[in-house]
C-alpha cells in the first residue's frame, strides 16, 4: 500500500511576540482538521515547535495533492482568525496570499511530503524548527548519510553500501526548481561544496541507492523569496525514514547533538546553535535560540502511532546545556561580526536606510 506523509506547517499567531500558539489557536486546528479531513486523511497530527504549528498528515492522495493543501490552508485561516480574536502576535504571519491557488508551496507554509510503499513496519521521524532556515538541516543531512562517523551502518550494514544521492535545490533561483542530483560517496566533496551555503543550497530530498525508495524530504522555501522582502524566518520541517535501509534512528538524530550554527536567532537576523528541544516547546532566551524538535512514528496502513518525543531523554538535557553556553557566548558580542547575518539575511530594512543616510557624510581624504 502507498503512503503519503505531508508536513504543512506555518506561523499563523503566538502568545507574548514570538514564543508560542495559544491553546485555543491549536485547539481550533485540531478541531478543523478532524472535521474537514474525513475520507481524505487517514490520520493526521498536530504539534508546535516555538511559534509554528506543524500538522503532519497520512493519507493515500500522492505529495502535492490540491485538496489535501486547501485543507490545511483553511486549517490555517481558521487558526488566524481565533488568533485575531485572541490578539495574537503576527496573526496569519505566514499565510502570504489572499486566496488559495492548488498548492501551499510557494504561499508561505513550509511543506515536506513524501510517498512511499509502506514496509511492515514503517518507521520515520519528523522535524520541525523554529527561528532558523532550511539549511539547517544541511549539516545534519549530510552527516546521517554520508558520514560513518555518524551513521556506521554505512560500513556495517549491506543495505547502505551503495550510499544515497542528494537532491539539491538553489533557493536564489526564483524562476522554477533548479536542483541538481549528485551520489555519495562518489561526489561527497561536491555535496559538502554545495552544502556548505546554507542560504543558498538546500537539501530537497535524498534517494536510498540500493532500493532507489526516498529517504528524507525537506522543505526548500524561503519566505522572502515569496513575499519580495524577510516576513519572517522560513522555520524549517523534514521527514526521515529509518531503519533497514535507512540509517537507524539514533544515526538520524545524532547529528543533532552539535547545535551548530544556523541562522535565524533573535530578529531573524542573528547567528545563532540550533538546539534540539522537546515536542511543543517555546523560545524564550533572545527569542531563540533556534530549536528543532523531533517526533519519531510508526505509520501502519495509513495510521499513526503516537508520536515518540526524540529528544525527551536525558542525554539531550546534557546537550541543551552546551548549546545554552554556546548561545550565550556568541550573543555575548551583541551585534559584531559573525554574530549578525550578512544584510542579505537581516529580516529588517531599517540598516539599508541607515547607510544610505551616512553614505554622503563619508569624506575621501586627499
Ligand atoms: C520566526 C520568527 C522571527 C521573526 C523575527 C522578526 O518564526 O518569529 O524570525 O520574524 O523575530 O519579528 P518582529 O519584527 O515581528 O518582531
Ligand atoms: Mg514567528
Ligand atoms: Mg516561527
Amino acid at each position: 500500500m502507498k503512503t503519503t506523509l505531508s508536513i504543512i506547517k506555518a506561523d499563523i499567531g503566538s502568545i507574548g511576540g514570538h514564543i508560542m500558539p495559544s491553546k485555543k489557536l491549536i485547539k481550533r486546528v485540531i478541531e478543523f482538521v478532524e472535521s474537514e479531513g474525513k475520507g481524505l486523511v487517514s490520520d493526521f497530527f498536530v504539534s508546535h515547535t516555538g511559534d509554528d504549528i506543524a500538522i503532519l498528515f497520512a493519507h493515500t492522495n500522492g505529495v502535492g495533492f490540491e485538496k489535501l493543501h486547501k485543507l490545511a490552508w483553511d486549517a490555517f485561516l481558521a487558526g488566524t482568525q481565533v488568533a485575531k480574536k485572541q490578539g495574537l502576535y503576527g496573526a496569519g504571519q505566514d499565510l502570504l496570499k489572499d486566496s488559495f491557488s492548488g498548492n501551499v508551496k510557494g504561499m508561505g507554509p513550509a511543506v515536506a511530503e513524501m510517498e512511499f510503499e509502506e514496509r511492515p513496519n514503517e518507521p520515520f521521524v519528523m522535524f520541525a524548527a523554529d527561528k532558523t532556515d532550511p539549511g539547517a538541516y544541511n549539516l545534519p543531512l549530510y552527516l546521517m548519510f554520508c558520514d560513518p562517523m555518524y551513521n556506521s551502518g554505512l560500513i556495517l550494514s549491506p543495505n547502505m553500501a551503495k550510499g544515497f544521492k542528494f537532491v539539491i535545490m538553489d533557493v536564489e533561483h526564483t524562476e522554477g526548481d533548479k536542483v541538481i542530483e549528485l551520489n555519495a560517496p562518489e561526489e561527497l566533496y561536491d555535496i559538502a561544496a554545495l552544502l556548505r551555503d546554507n542560504e543558498r543550497y538546500v537539501v530537497e530530498s535524498v534517494w536510498s541507492r540500493e532500493t532507489g525508495e526516498i529517504a528524507a524530504a525537506a522543505c526548500t522555501s524561503r519566505l522572502h523569496n515569496i513575499a519580495g522582502k524577510y516576513t519572517g524566518k522560513d522555520d524549517p520541517v523534514m521527514l526521515v525514514r529509518c531503519q533497514g535501509p535507512f540509517p537507524a534512528t539514533g544515526e538520524v538524530l545524532a547529528p543533532f547533538n552539535i547545535g551548530h550554527y544556523v541562522a535565524g536567532f533573535m530578529r531573524g537576523s542573528h547567528t545563532g546553535p540550533l538546539m534540539p528541544v522537546k515536542m511543543n516547546s517555546s523560545v524564550s532566551y533572545f527569542d531563540g535560540p533556534p530549536v528543532v524538535s523531533a517526533m519519531g512514528f510508526c505509520v501502519h496502513e495509513g495510521k499513526l502511532t503516537e508520536a515518540a518525543d526524540c529528544f525527551d531523554h536525558p542525554y539531550w538535557d546534557y546537550i541543551r546545556n552546551n548549546v545554552s553556553r554556546k548561545a550565550t557566548e556568541i550573543r555575548q558580542q551583541g551585534f559584531s561580526g559573525a554574530a549578525m547575518l550578512p544584510y542579505s539575511e537581516l529580516e529588517y530594512g531599517g540598516i539599508v536606510k541607515k547607510m544610505e543616510k551616512l553614505e554622503p557624510k563619508f569624506k575621501v581624504r586627499g
